[in-house]
């Protein structure tokens, strides 16, 4: 699904992201955690699509595609899916008609058919009361003025609607209470299966005892320094990055 090859990123001109080469396969999910400041976060930025990060060298292939031909748009318009450390607020711009926006914008371009206003209510209705997100919610603008926790949950619900064939969740636990964390992590179980992928940054091993990973990988200074299975997350919770440095 990704293969990243010896890449090296820099952001105004200082090199971030280090010789990184990664391989998730379709029905695979990968942990990544890493001290504050090790790259992470500029790894998906970059992916993403975002200015501001430049390509020193390497390659990154999504779906057997150069990634990096592709314009942020025909990314998403592929299944890549990014949720945000920081999730933008777009005032103004109210969720529901922006969700139907985004979901008929991915069916076109599939050539299938446009998902019908009432279908789509029902659908969205749904996937927010599994998400515990309210009808009161639903009704105002993206990310603006939700809490830290309400953001959190309002991407995975985008996530689920776009049902994206890579899903890069950079951080989605963060903030988030013990009930939060338990539903951010039902909703990323229930989008999880064997045809597409999932990376999920985090700093906490507690997540990764709701959601499984086959694959753990400590980042530390740009680059991969140890991978290993969910047994990893737990002795690095033991011993701190002071041994992996
Ligand atoms: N626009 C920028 N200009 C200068 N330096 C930057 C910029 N963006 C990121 N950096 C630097 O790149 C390094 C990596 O930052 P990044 O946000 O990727 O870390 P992270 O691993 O996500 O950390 P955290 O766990 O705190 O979220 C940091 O030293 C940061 O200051
Ligand atoms: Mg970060």
């Amino acid at each position: 699904m990704l293969k990243i090859e010896n890449l090296s990123v820099s952001v105004n001109e200082k090199k971030i992201i280090k010789d990184f080469s990664i391989d998730v396969k379709r029905g695979e999910l990968h942990a990544i955690m890493g001290p504050n400041g090790s790259g992470k976060s500029t790894l998906s930025n970059f992916l993403s699509g975002r200015e501001g990060y430049q390509l020193v060298h390497g390659k990154v292939l999504f779906k057997d595609k150069n990634l990096l031909d592709l314009n942020i748009d025909e990314r998403a318009r592929l299944g890549l899916f990014l949720a945000f450390q920081y999730p933008v607020e777009l005032p103004g711009v109210s969720i529901v008609p922006f969700l139907k926006t985004a979901i008929n914008s991915k069916l076109r371009s599939k050539n299938l058919k446009e998902i019908d206003a009432l279908e789509f209510t029902k659908k969205i209705k749904e996937i927010a009361s599994f998400l515990n997100i309210t009808d009161e919610m639903l009704k105002r603008s993206v990310n603006y003025e939700f809490s830290g926790g309400e953001k959190k949950r309002y991407e995975i619900l985008q996530m689920t609607l776009l049902d994206p064939d890579l899903s890069i969740l950079d951080e989605t636990d963060s903030g988030l209470d013990i009930d939060a964390l338990k539903i951010v992590s039902k909703g990323v179980n229930r989008v999880r299966n064997k045809n597409n992928s999932m990376i999920v940054i985090t700093h906490y091993q507690r997540l990764l005892d709701y959601i499984i990973p086959d694959y753990v990988h400590i980042l530390v200074d740009g680059k991969i320094v140890k991978s290993g299975n969910k047994d990893l997350a737990i002795e690095l919770e033991k011993k701190g990055y002071e041994s992996f440095l």
